[in-house]
């Protein structure tokens, strides 16, 4: 068994965490959200998504929030983009990258962004020739790897197809979406061991969500086989509006928590970190979703 020595952490709580949130959530609270992230140490923030607003109503003010933001140098500030129009909106507020989703079960594909697997990808050509002119990188994602919540489960060979072809695209990284959260490290060792076999592990990274509470278990596992880029969300805010019940992501706070007694780089303050948990979930009038500030703050 070896471990990373450094693990690079994927913020998506301001896209992923908030997109879920029902009550409507400010311009100025999210890039305060994002600036706290930032100085607690995180060096890539998922900062919006530039889709329909009918179809996520709380990512509408993504533009807003790009320009909103302060900048710091080496920091990434990454845009999710599911088509040309939304590349051009992304590229206008200045994103330092855009991400693609696809998904590896078609019954989820078409409910979230109305298209079968193979259109989507053909939607994704254009984005990938414009980034290339615009000098942008490209991340992947791959939703439903272990389980769909209409066709239920997936096999990891199709999650490898899916991953070929995204990396094959261009994508630089892809990342593995366990949406509803059903994978184990049984289940998860199983299909990190399949894509592998069709793209690097050092291109790849999890993003689980924690609706079984099987999330830290399963980047443990993860980690274990190479994997040293994970998703995860502060606070564990987060869901998918077309996952029914998923939750959020793995809580940033747990995970750095986890990396901690690993001995495991990855550049964030624990303590500021759980503060800018407790100043977005006051902000939103909810109770966290992570363990360990629950624990510390208590
Ligand atoms: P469509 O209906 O096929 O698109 O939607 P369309 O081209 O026919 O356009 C329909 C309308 O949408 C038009 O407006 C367009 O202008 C508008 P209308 O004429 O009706 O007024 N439109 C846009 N507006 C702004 N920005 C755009 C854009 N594109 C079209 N970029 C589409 C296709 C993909 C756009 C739509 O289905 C959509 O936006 N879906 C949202 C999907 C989404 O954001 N899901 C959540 C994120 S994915 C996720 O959470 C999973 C992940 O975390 C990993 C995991 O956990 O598994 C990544
Ligand atoms: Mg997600």
């Amino acid at each position: 068994m070896s471990l990373p020595k450094r693990v690079k952490i994927v913020e998506v709580g301001p896209r992923d965490g908030l997109q879920n949130e029902r009550q409507p959530i400010s311009v100025e609270v999210k890039v305060e959200l994002i600036h706290r992230l930032v100085d607690a140490g995180l060096r890539y923030i998922e900062a919006g998504s530039f889709v329909n607003p009918k179809s996520v109503p709380q990512m509408a003010g993504s533009d807003a929030v790009f320009r909103g933001v302060e900048r710091k140098a080496g920091v990434t500030y990454a845009a999710l983009t599911p088509n040309l129009q939304g590349f051009e909106r992304a590229v206008s507020v200045n994103v330092s990258e855009v991400a693609i989703f696809a998904a590896a079960s078609e019954a989820f594909s078409q409910k979230n962004i109305n298209c079968s697997i193979d259109e989507s990808l053909d939607r994704f050509a254009p984005i990938m020739e414009a980034a290339k002119v615009a000098q942008l990188p490209v991340r992947g994602y791959i939703s439903c790897v272990v389980g769909c919540p209409y066709e239920g489960a997936v096999d990891p060979d199709k999650v490898a197809e899916v991953a070929l072809r995204l990396h094959d695209m261009g994508c630089y990284e892809v990342s593995l979406g366990d949406t509803t959260g059903v994978g184990t490290p049984g289940s998860i060792t199983r299909l990190i061991e399949t894509v592998a076999e069709r793209v690097s592990i050092h291109r790849l990274a999890v993003h689980l969500h924690d609706t079984y509470g099987q999330a830290l278990a399963n980047i443990y596992a993860s980690l274990q086989m190479g994997v040293d880029v994970v998703d995860s969300s502060v606070a564990g805010l987060g869901g998918c509006p077309y996952a029914k019940g998923a939750s959020g992501n793995v809580a940033t706070e747990d995970l750095v928590y986890m990396l901690n007694g690993l001995g495991i780089e990855h550049g964030v303050d624990l303590e500021e970190l759980i503060d800018t948990g407790r100043y977005i979930t006051e902000k939103l009038g909810r109770v966290t979703g992570s363990k360990v500030s629950r624990a510390l703050t208590q």
